[in-house]
C-alpha cells in the first residue's frame, strides 16, 4: 500500500513539476526573443513616451504589439503582471519529486557501494548539502566577481564542471546526473527569488514614489537572468537523463555530464544570436560536433574484445545458469513482491522463466551493454555473471537446455 501511494505522489508530481516547467521555461524563452527582437519604434508618439522598441505579432488569431519603456512609463499602471509562481512551483514540485524518488529511498537511488559507500542518512544529508552549496557558491562567484560578465560566466561553467565530477564520484551516476540539474535548477530558483523579483519591487516601489530608480537593480536582475537562459538546456539535459543510462554508467560520467551541458549552452547561444538578427551556425554546429564526440565515446564496446577469450568460442550457457544469477542479482527487486522495492521495479518480474525470455533483450541491454542494472549494483553482480548473461543472449535466449 505505501508503495502504491508514493507511486500516485510521484505521479501527481511529475505531472504538475513538467507543467509548470513548461510554464516558466515558455515564459522565460518568450521574454529573451521578445526582448532581443525588439526593433525602435518610428512613431514619434511612442518615442515621447518613452518607448525604446516594439515589436508587431500575430498569434491566435489576434495582432498583439508589446512595447519596451527605456526605464518606465511615466506612470506605472495599476495592473501590472508578474512572472514568478511558475518558477517556484517548478521547484517545490521537482523537490517534493526528488524527495519521494530519491531521498525515501536513499539506498537504491543515491547510493552505488562502487562509487562511494555511506549510510543512507550520510547519502541523504550529502545530496542536501550538494544543492545548498550550489547556490551559497555561485551567488558568491556573482557577489565578489560580478563587475565582469565574462569572468562570472567561466568561473559559474568551471564550478558546475567541479560540481558534476565531484557528485559522480559521491553518488551513483544516475542521482549525481539528476543532482546537478536540481542544483543548477535551484540556483535558476534562487536568482528568481532572491535578485530578480526583489530588486524589481524596489524598482516599483521607487517609482509609485516617484524617487529616482538606482539601475543597479536592473543591472543584478539582467545578469541573473542571463544566467538563467544558458542554464536551461544544460538543466533539461540533467533532467532528462535518467532514462538514458548510457550516458551516466559510462566509466568518465562527469565529463559525459559535463560535456552535453555545453553542448546545450552552445546550441541556446545560436538562438540568442538568432533572436539579434545573427545567424551563426558555427554555434549549434559545435554543439552537435561536442555530442558527436560523446557519442563516440561512450559507444559499446562489442563484447568479444572485453571477455578477450583468445578468439575461443565461448562455451554454452544453460538457462539454470541464467536464471541463478537473475534469482541472486535481480529479483530483490523485479518480482511479484521483491524485498528491496515497494513493488516490481517498472512492473518489470524476473522470477519465472517466461518472464525471462520475455524480457531477454532488456535484460542484455540494461544488465550487459549499459551496466545499468542492478541498479546501483546493490546485488554486487560480477563481470563473469554480465558476460554470462551477454552470451546466453547472443545464443539466441534459449530457455530449454
Ligand atoms: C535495487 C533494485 C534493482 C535491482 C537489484 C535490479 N533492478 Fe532493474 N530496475 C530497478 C528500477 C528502480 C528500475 C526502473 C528504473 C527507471 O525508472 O528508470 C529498473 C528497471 C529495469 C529495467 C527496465 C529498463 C527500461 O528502461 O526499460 C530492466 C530491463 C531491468 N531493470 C533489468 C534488471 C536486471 C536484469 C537486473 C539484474 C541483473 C536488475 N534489473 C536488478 C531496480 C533494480
Amino acid at each position: 500500500m505505501e508503495g502504491y501511494i508514493l507511486d500516485w505522489a510521484n505521479l501527481l508530481l511529475r505531472w504538475v513539476h513538467v507543467i509548470t516547467a513548461i510554464a516558466w521555461i515558455g515564459s522565460s524563452f518568450y521574454f529573451v526573443w521578445l526582448d532581443n527582437s525588439l526593433t525602435r519604434p518610428q512613431d514619434p508618439e511612442l518615442q515621447e513616451k518613452g518607448v525604446g522598441g516594439e515589436l508587431w505579432a500575430v498569434h491566435g488569431g489576434g495582432f498583439y504589439n508589446p512595447q519596451k519603456y527605456l526605464t518606465a512609463p511615466k506612470t506605472l499602471p495599476e495592473n501590472l503582471h508578474w512572472f514568478y509562481w511558475e518558477s517556484y512551483s517548478t521547484w517545490m514540485t521537482g523537490f517534493g519529486l526528488l524527495v519521494v524518488l530519491y531521498l525515501f529511498n536513499a539506498s537504491t537511488f543515491l547510493i552505488d557501494r562502487n562509487v562511494y559507500d555511506m549510510s543512507p542518512g550520510a547519502a541523504v544529508g550529502l545530496a542536501l548539502s550538494y544543492l545548498a552549496a550550489g547556490w551559497v557558491v555561485y551567488d558568491c562567484i556573482c557577489r565578489l566577481f560580478g563587475k565582469s560578465d565574462r569572468t562570472v560566466g567561466v568561473l559559474v561553467a568551471v564550478y558546475v564542471a567541479v560540481a558534476a565530477y565531484v557528485a559522480c564520484h559521491v553518488f551513483s551516476g544516475r542521482a549525481a546526473f539528476l543532482l546537478t540539474g536540481a542544483m543548477i535548477a535551484t540556483i535558476m530558483s534562487a536568482n528568481v527569488l532572491v535578485w530578480i523579483i526583489p530588486g524589481q519591487r524596489k524598482v516599483v516601489a521607487a517609482l509609485r514614489k516617484g524617487d529616482p530608480v538606482d539601475p543597479v537593480h536592473g543591472k543584478h536582475a539582467k545578469q541573473r537572468s542571463v544566467h538563467n537562459t544558458y542554464f536551461t538546456l544544460p538543466v533539461l539535459f540533467a533532467m532528462l537523463s535518467n532514462h538514458y543510462s548510457m550516458t551516466y554508467s559510462y566509466k568518465y560520467n562527469w565529463a559525459v555530464l559535463v560535456l552535453i551541458m555545453l553542448a546545450g549552452v552552445l546550441i541556446r547561444q545560436f538562438f540568442i544570436l538568432k533572436h539579434k538578427g545573427r545567424i551563426n551556425v558555427a554555434w549549434p554546429a559545435a554543439g552537435v560536433a561536442v555530442l558527436g564526440v560523446v557519442a563516440v565515446m561512450i559507444a559499446p564496446v562489442p563484447r568479444e574484445t572485453v571477455a578477450g577469450k583468445d578468439g575461443a568460442a565461448a562455451a554454452p550457457v544453460s538457462f539454470a545458469q541464467v536464471q541463478e544469477v537473475i534469482n541472486s542479482r535481480c529479483i530483490q527487486c523485479h518480482a511479484a513482491s521483491p524485498k528491496l522495492m515497494p513493488s516490481a521495479a517498472k512492473g518489470i518480474k524476473l522470477d519465472t522463466a517466461d518472464e525471462i525470455k520475455a524480457h531477454a533483450q532488456l535484460i542484455y541491454q540494461q544488465a550487459v551493454q549499459q551496466k545499468a542494472m542492478p541498479l546501483g549494483n546493490v546485488t554486487q553482480i560480477t563481470d563473469d555473471e554480465r558476460a554470462l548473461l551477454g552470451q546466453w543472449f547472443e545464443a539466441g535466449a534459449k530457455t530449454a537446455n
